[in-house]
């Protein structure tokens, strides 16, 4: 016959009895069942976790967003975006089988949760996203179990420095701490975690500093990501030595000397960020192998030099190329108008000369385009809407020539053309704002003729227009008033009336 104290129907008042040292009798699992009613509690009962009321035994496993073994142990508990509040429970520390928590994206508070140093089967956790604060204990990656593949702390408010610990997490694939407070430098022993295929570091306070040298036994690297860690020195060498990279994002420190070219024989390198640094000198390539990148931002670094590399016209997955505020020069390769998948092209403020590609647009779904304060001659390429998805184009401070292309202003996607301080010559497109979508015209310090097209009169999304210093004649819209426009300015024209 079963023990009286294993029936269903006294299990309850036993609970409530017995102090929690006296129920390690009872199954492992249906100790898990009351661990989760537990946790509900200490969350005051969220609505979201109205599905876990306590019913047949083993029914727990079936509760919403838990997984158990055979068992029936609790091996995942996965509540991220639940909308759950308040601090860690400490009964998630019993539930000793637990081999994947995620809890990200909460409003869970308090500190770093030392209870789950009980939950040494720990494979994956994920505590990112929520309000947890003070420092890391100094021993955590002595106390996490040593089977911890995956630990994301993103996006709290974790200040202190890194805990050197973590190095002991020898199984440790993936590390994300960025989007805290924390402060020091990167310890160097975390280069002993040569098995961490992701380190996200990026958007700490810690001092100034570079990271560390160890790294280069991080060969297993793919992502690495750092931007605003106030890196400075030299670019970092040991990347040289992760041949598996395929993300790199070192923006907004202050990096200085050159972008080193062995950087591009990196053959799985697809997006290679180092945005707002102090790099400078020429963008040397030399054996380029790293055909599949889909990003390259070296944009605001103001002394980059030389011209863009031919290959880059060559990327079939490239969609964004960035490399405005720098010195580049020479001509935009024309491949660069034919790449397949070319989205965004930022090219401002540098002294590159000639002419746009004429191909842009053709060939890929293009969407954006800012080339403002160059040198540059010829036309607008008239095909840069060809697939139809273009918004913007800005190129003020150049010398173009030739008219605003028809095909271009009849985009019914576009939403801006910023294009002040050319040679422009001819009408205002009558198709201009066909989508409905178009708020802006910028084309001051033109030689633009005729009158403002009755269609832009007529645009209601309009939002800005600045045509001063060219031939415009006609009356005065006044129409254009009722619009709803924000900005407006005419001088300097032929126009008749007044506004
Ligand atoms: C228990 O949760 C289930 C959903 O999992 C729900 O259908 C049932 O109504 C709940 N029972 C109680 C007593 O809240
Ligand atoms: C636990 O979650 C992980 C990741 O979602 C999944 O791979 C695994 O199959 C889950 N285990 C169980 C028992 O549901
Ligand atoms: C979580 O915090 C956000 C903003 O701080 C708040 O809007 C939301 O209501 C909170 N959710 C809970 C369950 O407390
Ligand atoms: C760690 O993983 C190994 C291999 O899967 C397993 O045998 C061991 O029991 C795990 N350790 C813990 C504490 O669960
Ligand atoms: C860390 O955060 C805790 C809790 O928010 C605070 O009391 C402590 O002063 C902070 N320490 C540092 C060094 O900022
Ligand atoms: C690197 O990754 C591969 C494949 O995931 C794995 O076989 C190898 O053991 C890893 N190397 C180290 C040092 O962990
Ligand atoms: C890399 O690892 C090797 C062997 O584990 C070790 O001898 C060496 O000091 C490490 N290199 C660095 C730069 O830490
Ligand atoms: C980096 O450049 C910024 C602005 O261009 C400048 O203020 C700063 O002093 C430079 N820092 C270093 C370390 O060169
Ligand atoms: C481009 O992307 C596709 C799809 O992701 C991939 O199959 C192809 O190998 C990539 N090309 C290069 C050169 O890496
Ligand atoms: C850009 O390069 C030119 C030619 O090398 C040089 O004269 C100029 O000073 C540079 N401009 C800046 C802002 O570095
Ligand atoms: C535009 O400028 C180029 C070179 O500056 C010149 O060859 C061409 O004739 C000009 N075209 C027009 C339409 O003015
Ligand atoms: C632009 O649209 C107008 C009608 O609004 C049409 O007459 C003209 O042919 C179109 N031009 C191009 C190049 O698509």
């Amino acid at each position: 016959m079963e023990a009286p104290w294993r029936s269903p129907h006294l299990l309850g008042l036993v609970l409530a009895l017995l102090p929690s040292c006296c129920l390690l009798t009872r199954a492992a699992a249906q100790d898990d069942a009351w661990l989760l009613l537990e946790i509900k509690r200490a969350w005051g009962d969220p609505p979201v976790l109205a599905g876990w009321n306590a019913s047949a035994a083993g029914a727990h496993c079936a509760w919403p967003y838990v997984a158990c073994d055979t068992a029936g142990r609790v091996v995942n508990l996965t509540l991220a975006s639940a909308n759950v509040a308040g601090p860690f429970p400490d009964a998630v520390g019993g539930l000793t089988g637990l081999t994947y928590l995620d809890v990200s994206s909460n409003n869970i508070t308090g500190v770093f949760p030392t209870t789950l140093y009980r939950c040494s089967a720990l494979q994956y956790l994920d505590l990112s996203w929520n309000h947890l604060g003070g420092e890391l204990p100094a021993d955590t990656g002595s106390r996490l179990g040593t089977n911890l593949t995956t630990l994301v702390l993103s996006g709290n408010r974790f200040n202190g420095t890194i805990p050197a610990s973590l190095s002991s997490l020898r199984n440790l694939q993936n590390l994300k701490l960025d989007d805290n407070k924390l402060i020091g430098t990167v310890p160097a022993e975390l280069g002993k975690l040569t098995r961490l295929q992701t380190l996200w570091l990026a958007y700490n306070l810690f001092d100034a500093g570079e990271l560390p040298a160890s790294f280069k036994n991080l060969t297993n690297m793919t992502s690495l990501w750092a931007t605003q860690c106030k890196l400075v020195g030299d670019f970092p060498r040991f990347v040289a030595d992760m041949p598996e990279l395929e993300v790199l994002d070192l923006s907004i420190n202050t990096l200085t000397g050159s972008i080193p070219p062995w950087i591009w024989s990196l053959e799985k390198l697809q997006s290679f960020a180092v945005y707002r640094n102090n790099l400078t000198g020429d963008l040397v390539v030399n054996d380029f192998a790293a055909m599949g990148l889909t990003l390259i931002d070296v944009s605001e670094n103001y002394k980059l030099t030389g011209v863009i590399p031919e290959v880059f016209g060559h990327l079939e997955n490239l969609t964004t190329l960035s490399l405005f505020s720098n010195n580049f020069s020479g001509e935009i390769p024309a491949s660069i108008g034919r790449l397949p998948s070319l989205s965004v092209l930022r090219l401002y403020s540098n002294r590159f000369t000639g002419i746009l590609p004429p191909e842009l647009g053709k060939h890929s779904t293009f969407t954006y385009m800012e080339v403002d304060d160059n040198e540059l001659i010829g036309t607008i390429p008239e095909g840069l809407c060809a697939r139809g998805q273009f918004t913007t184009l800005t190129a003020q401070g150049n010398h173009l020539n030739g008219s605003i292309p028809e095909a271009l202003a009849n985009c019914t996607s576009l939403r801006g053309l910023a294009l002040n301080d050319n040679q422009l010559i001819g009408t205002i497109p009558e198709g201009i704002c066909a989508g409905g979508q178009f708020r802006t015209l910028h084309a001051k310090g033109n030689h633009l003729n005729g009158s403002i097209p009755e269609a832009l009169v007529k645009c209601t999304s309009l939002r800005g227009l600045v045509l001063d210093d060219n031939q415009l004649s006609g009356e005065v819209p006044w129409a254009l008033l009722t619009t709803g426009i924000i900005t407006l300015s005419l001088h300097n024209n032929r126009l008749t009336g007044r506004l």
